[in-house]
This record gives structure tokens, sequence and C-alpha cells, in this order.
């Protein structure tokens, strides 16, 4: 079972791409063309980011349902024109019957699946109220007119495209185990590029949201239907939890890379931490002389994710229960020193490396789709399911897929989860909480002024994704199609392995790496990152990544 998901998430094919957009008024980059070319009439209709990161959204709720949703949660990260930051947290909750054992069996160990598939496996959703609550703030065209072109494509239905046909044929026997029933996506047993998917249901459940907004989702026959629907397996969302979730506005993680600034999702993500903490640790070398994945970029890259990654692990957890030692983690000097000792010789075997003590001990303190307008704000939005299709769990009756995002907790200390992430106290399952994640959707400043929106979807291995991408174009001078298309690694501390695909190296490179102690695990690309690159002209440039049906749309 636990395959599948990764399966799923591997499917992806890898068409030649060598386009290289450029708009001057607005741009949008998303997982499916749809969505783009929604996101893109909204700001020609005079909306801004967010009315099209609103559209968007609920576009990929219909034509993304493997990750695309409402029955999820994610994250924004808004920069203003005007220069002022925001950060959106709309991550799951767990529900408030959550405890820290509910998914260990009487011996105390993790039962996995219990977390991956079926009711159990469900946070409360944040999307919905997370797309209300940035409509409400930063909105300009009304919420109908957002929400439109959703439920006119579930409605009417949109062409699968071949990977979609690939997945949904694959994944038949899961949705039909989940619901037994029926569902939208298992009308056919065999999918074939061009079959129309209709959506009646959600459609519906689109229209009950166009209508009454936050309490169309959160109150009402939704949560209703969200709460039978726990009721006909082991799941234990209530209407109380329903009724109380709440997204939260938090304020960005920032941090300085030579003249970029950094704007990214603080936590209950460790996202922008550790993007920050990266680059602050790679800062110091001389990337751009050793040159695009060769041997010592490639070192230096991997072990200080090794580094980070083990941070992540101890550390991060969701701000509102556990105290981040947030400014410790990105203060450049202790990134510096952490990269010490380190040996060209020799890779540092993982079990050598522990997180980072902060000492004398700190005060502590306590967070897909890039859009920029033609009047320069900017969006990045990370948001998912978890695995692909989530729990598999179709709501009966409401017609979207609920989450998997349980599973980001760590399930018992030291216990890898999905990604082979491992944490502790500070990612416990406790009730009201929300799961750690890796999402990373950041925005970038040269100088003071706009010059990158990214971000990617693809468990723990986003946050290097990012890190490569912004590498690739600061450090190795690529466009921005090149920075996300070109081949990427992997390490997160455990397991000690450096993941890579086909072309991540040079032949050379692996053997250097290989002899100095390396561990190199080759798997099918990962990863679909989504950028925008502001040119000094104020021309937009759109990087879409071959390995998924990523596109970018402007005008
Ligand atoms: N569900 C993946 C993440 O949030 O990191």
């Amino acid at each position: 079972m636990k395959n599948h998901i990764l399966f799923l998430f591997l499917l992806l094919p890898i068409p030649i791409f060598a386009q290289n957009p450029v708009y001057k008024n607005g741009m949008v980059v998303s997982a499916h063309p749809i969505a783009s070319e929604i996101g893109t009439d909204i700001l020609k209709k005079g909306g801004n980011a967010v009315d099209a990161a609103v559209a968007v959204q609920f576009a990929l709720s219909v034509v993304l349902p493997i990750a695309g949703n409402i029955g999820g949660g994610g994250f924004l990260v808004y920069r203003g024109a005007d220069g002022t930051y925001a950060a959106l947290d709309y991550r799951e909750k767990a529900p408030g019957a959550a405890t820290e054992t509910m998914y260990l069996d009487q011996n105390g160990n993790p039962v996995n699946h219990m977390s991956l598939f079926g009711q159990l496996a469900a946070g409360v959703p944040g999307t919905v109220d997370g797309m209300v609550k940035a409509h409400e703030k930063y909105g300009k065209l009304s919420w109908k007119e957002l929400l439109q072109p959703a439920v006119d494509l579930a409605e009417n239905g949109f062409p699968v495209t071949e990977a979609q046909a690939r997945e949904f044929t694959f994944s038949h026997s899961t949705f039909q185990k989940w619901n037994p029933e029926g569902t939208s996506f298992t009308i056919k047993k065999e999918w074939k590029k061009g079959d129309i998917l209709v959506q009646k249901e959600l459609s519906r459940t689109l229209k009950i949201i166009q209508k009454k907004g936050r309490n169309g989702f959160y109150k009402g026959k939704i949560a209703s239907l969200i709460v039978d629907e726990m009721k006909t397996g082991n799941g234990i969302i209530s209407l109380e939890d329903l009724k109380n979730y709440q997204s939260v506005w938090r304020t960005p993680v920032t941090g300085e890379y030579k003249d970029y600034t950094i704007i990214s999702m603080p936590p209950p993500s460790s996202g922008g931490i550790a993007l920050i903490s990266l680059l602050h640790s790679v800062e110091g070398f001389p990337l751009n002389e050793w040159g695009f994945q060769s041997d010592s970029t490639v070192q230096i890259m991997v072990e200080a994710e090794r580094r980070v990654y083990a941070d992540r692990a101890e550390h991060l957890g969701d701000p509102d229960f556990y105290n981040v030692p947030q400014e410790a983690l990105i203060r450049k000097e202790n990134s510096l020193k952490r990269m010490m000792p380190f040996s060209f010789d020799r890779a540092t075997p993982s079990s050598e490396i522990s997180a980072s003590t902060f000492s004398p001990k700190e005060k502590e303190e306590t967070t897909h789709y890039s859009i920029v307008d033609k009047d320069g704000n900017a969006v990045s939005v990370t948001t998912t399911l978890n695995g692909g299709f989530g729990s598999f769990v179709v709501v009966k009756g409401a017609g979207f897929i609920l989450n998997n995002e349980m599973d980001d907790f760590s399930v018992k200390p030291g216990s890898p989860n999905m990604y082979g992430l491992v944490g502790g106290k500070a990612n416990a399952i406790g009730p009201g909480k929300r799961m750690l994640s890796s999402m990373t959707p950041t925005i970038l400043e040269k100088n003071g002024k706009l010059f990158m929106v990214v971000r990617t979807p693809g468990g723990s291995t986003i946050i290097t994704s990012v890190f490569q991408t912004i590498l690739n174009v600061v450090e190795f001078d690529k466009t921005i199609q090149e920075a996300v298309a070109a081949p990427r690694f992997h390490h997160q501390w455990l397991p000690d392995e450096v993941l890579m695909d086909k072309t991540s190296f040079s032949d050379s490179v692996r053997d250097i790496l290989t002899q100095r102690g390396y561990k190199l695990t080759e798997r099918t690309p990962w990863g679909r990152v989504d950028a925008i690159l502001i040119k000094e002209d104020g021309s937009l440039e759109g990087g879409a990544d071959p390995r998924g049906d990523d596109h970018v749309s402007g005008f």
C-alpha cells in the first residue's frame, strides 16, 4: 500500500520541454494547463495575484484530483507590490479526538497504512477557510466569480491528460477499496488520454461553497457529509472540529543569501527555515566556480542537507504547540559553524551528525502555483492532500478526496513516515495540532526588488528541489526553465543516501562521490517545480517542470 503512493509520485512522465515563455502583464504557472489558463483569465479581468490564486486553487481541486484539493490544506506566501509580506497557513489539523499513539499497535509499533489510507488518515481540511481568508484580505473580484470556472469544470468535465489517465487506471482498485459505492474516478477501469472526467457531486459542493463561503464547507450539509463519511470507516473528524477550524496568518520567515532576500513559509512548515539554513550553509563556498553538479558542489550541498534535516527532525513542529527555535536555526553563524568539521575526502556519516544544540539555551520562539500580476503582487502556493489522492476516501455525496496528512506527524519518535522522515516530540500527534510540513512556497527579492517566485510538491524532497532551483539561477546562471528542468539530487540525513535520477551526475562525479563514501540511490525523477523569474526590464519569464503536466500561462 505504501508503495502505491510512492509509485504515483514516481509515475510522472518527462516530455521534452524547450520553451522559455516570457510575458509582460501577468503570469501563472501551475500543475495543470487548464488551471494556469483560468488564473490568467482572472488576471486579464483585472483580478490581482490573490484572486488568481483562489481561482487556481479551486480549479486544481477539479482538474488535479491527485493533489489539488478542497479536502486538504496548504500554505500561501505573498509579497505585495508595496514590499509587504504575508504568509497564510491553511494546513490541516489533527482532529480533537487524535492521540499521540493513535497509529500504534498494542506493542507500540506503527501500523503504517492507518495513517496513509482511509478515514482515520485525514486531518481537518484547511483549504476552503484558507481561500476565504486570502480573499477577504486581498481579493478584488467577487468570490462567486472566482469559483465559477471550477464549478463549470466539475459540472461539464475536462479531458484528462496522459499522465492522469495512467494515474486513474493504476489507482482504480485502491479507490474501489475505499469507496465501494463508486466514484467519478472509477467510472472507467481503463482511462485514456482525452477521456472526459465529470464530477457532478464536486460541482454541487463547489456551488454550496460559492454561495455560502466558509460556512458552506465547515457547517451544514457538507460538514455533515464529512462526518457521515467518518462513520463509515474509523474516522474521527467531528462537526466540532470542522466548525472550529481556522487558518492563520503568520509572519513569513526571511533570510539573506548574498544580494537576495528569501521570503518563505514559517512553521508548521519546516520548508522556509530549512531552505534559509541550507542557503546559509553553502554561502561561503565558491559554487559558481566549482560549477553545476560538480563533485565539490554536490558534496557541499549534500553535507548541508544532512545537517539541516537532522535539525528538522528534532526542532520543527507546530509553533502553536511547540517552541521552535526559529531564530537560532536561521542564524547565519550557526549554519556556517555547523558545516565544520567537514572533509572533501570523505562523506560525513549521518550517524556522526545529530541535531544542533543551542547553547547557552536561547529564548525559543513560537508555519501549487506561482503567480505575478501586472502590479507586481506575487503569490507562491503549495497545496496538498499529502500522498497522491490523499487517503483515497472520496466524501460520499460531496465528491472530494480527503487528505492523508496525518502521516506527516511523527507517528512514533524515530520511526520513518511515508517520506522516510523521522521526528520526535516537536512533531508528535496532538489534538488540534498541525502536522509538520516540508512545503516551501518561496519568493525572492534581489536588492529589494521582486526577483523569483518558486514552489514544488514532493514531500521531503520539496526543500532540496527549491534549494537547487534557486542555486541553479543565482549561482549557475541557468534560465528559469533550465533551472526547474535540471536534474536534481536529495539527501535528508536519514536514510543516509543521496537520491539521484539517471541524469543527476556525470559518470566521473558518480565515481568520485562513491569513492568518498556517498551511497547513491537511483530513483525516477521527482518534484514538479513551477517558478517565475522577474527580469531587469520587469518582464516575467516562466519555468514549468517537464516532469509533470505543469504549464506556464500569461499575457
Ligand atoms: N504532505 C507533504 C508536506 O507537507 O510536506
